[in-house]
């Protein structure tokens, strides 16, 4: 079991990582709920698949349920309306605390929910997903889509307690696995030569899901978040460093209609991307970048983007929502374990980088 300090500017609470935790959910739960009502929303499908061990693991600590289809779709003002519309027929006041459980949509809403509901009510993070666990459950991060974009409507709030049970991934499907892996080499690269190696040099077992190495890649990921959101609660500038790949990868999910990639898959594009971009400009060398790329591909098959234009993609990363005061910010390597903020990057530049990386993986498939 591992207890992780986040210390942000606004409100400091512990992320716990551990196998099985939600069986004794009460244990860590309780201390934070006191005798306030607890709701648990839940994410309808993950509440079907994993409900029971939360229920069990609450024992005789009372909550009520409310449960909702969600997913990417459905990540919208209008469904967090509904969920509000429900706790307020239960007669859910500004005492209410709400555990978020589901994946990384259903923690944004959630918390965006709790964020919003009275002005504000306590939430916990139980997030079930890789990519929820290692990243969207810990930092604040709230929100729903607008129709121009992901994640565009939000706010800040920070969990009272996120609560991380790793036996969960076992029953997730492989490709989740190898999307949130993905976020995990993103903090290799960014932060951590150590995490990187150990991806790099023991793919297999990470890929067999061996419970002390996944325990392991989790906490060190939650910890470096922790360090990085301690430091730049509302990415005025470190912060930042945690969108290495995304400048592409939010280009790429918008380019395929948010119907082909995963969001990590479309985040381990980016940081190729973002590699070659990187050497083009001179931030990197070859053999570093290198040694990224085959790190990513290794944690694939990543899915084909046969069909996506570079020269169509390069004007929407140009785009990117983290675009401030029309500069672009891309966050490029500089050697494994340090990466730059970079701005001013030409369209040419960006277009060649994006189909350098749609003819890499071409080519290595
Ligand atoms: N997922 C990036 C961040 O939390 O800042």
């Amino acid at each position: 079991m591992q207890r992780i300090p986040v210390r942000a500017a606004s409100a400091a609470y512990e992320v716990i990582v551990e196998a099985d935790c939600l069986e004794k959910a009460a244990e860590y739960l309780g201390p934070v709920v006191k005798n306030r009502r607890l709701f648990v929303v839940a994410d309808e499908r993950v509440w079907h698949a994993q409900g029971d061990r939360l229920r069990k693991g609450l024992a005789d600590l009372p909550f009520e349920l409310i449960t909702a289809e969600l997913g990417e779709q459905r990540k919208r003002l209008s469904t967090v309306e509904a969920m509000a519309e429900r706790l307020h027929q239960a007669g859910a006041d500004r005492s209410a605390v709400l555990a978020a459980f589901g994946g990384g949509v259903a923690g944004d809403m959630v918390g965006f929910l709790g964020a919003a509901y009275m002005r504000g009510v306590d939430v916990i993070q139980i997030p079930t997903t890789l990519l929820s666990q290692v990243d969207s459950a810990v930092g604040g991060k709230t929100g729903v889509n607008l129709a121009g974009g992901k994640n565009l409507f939000g706010a800040f709030l920070q969990p009272k307690l996120a609560l991380i049970d790793t036996h969960a991934l076992d029953t997730l499907p492989e490709r989740e696995i190898r999307a949130g892996l993905y976020e995990v080499i993103k903090y290799g690269v960014i932060w951590s030569p150590e995490l990187f190696d150990l991806l790099e040099n023991k793919r297999d077992a990470v890929l067999a899901r061996e419970a002390e190495l996944i325990e392991r890649i989790v906490a060190e990921s939650v910890r470096i978040k922790a360090e990085v959101v301690a430091e730049d609660e509302r990415e005025g500038g470190l912060r930042r460093i945690l969108n290495y790949g995304h400048t592409f990868g939010h280009a790429l999910e918008a380019e395929t209609r948010y119907e082909l990639l995963l969001h990590g898959e479309a985040v381990g594009w980016g940081m190729i991307a973002a590699g070659r971009l990187g050497e083009a400009l001179g931030t990197i060398s070859h053999e570093e970048r290198l040694r990224i790329e085959r790190v990513i591909l290794a944690y694939g098959p990543i899915p084909s983007l046969e069909g996506v234009d570079a020269a169509r993609t390069a004007p929407r990363v140009m785009g990117d929502k983290k675009t401030i005061g029309g500069k672009t910010n891309f966050i490029l390597p500089e050697r494994i374990g340090q990466v730059k903020v970079v701005s001013d990057v030409a369209m040419d530049a960006v277009e060649a980088a994006m189909q350098a990386a749609l003819d890499a993986v071409a080519a290595s498939s």
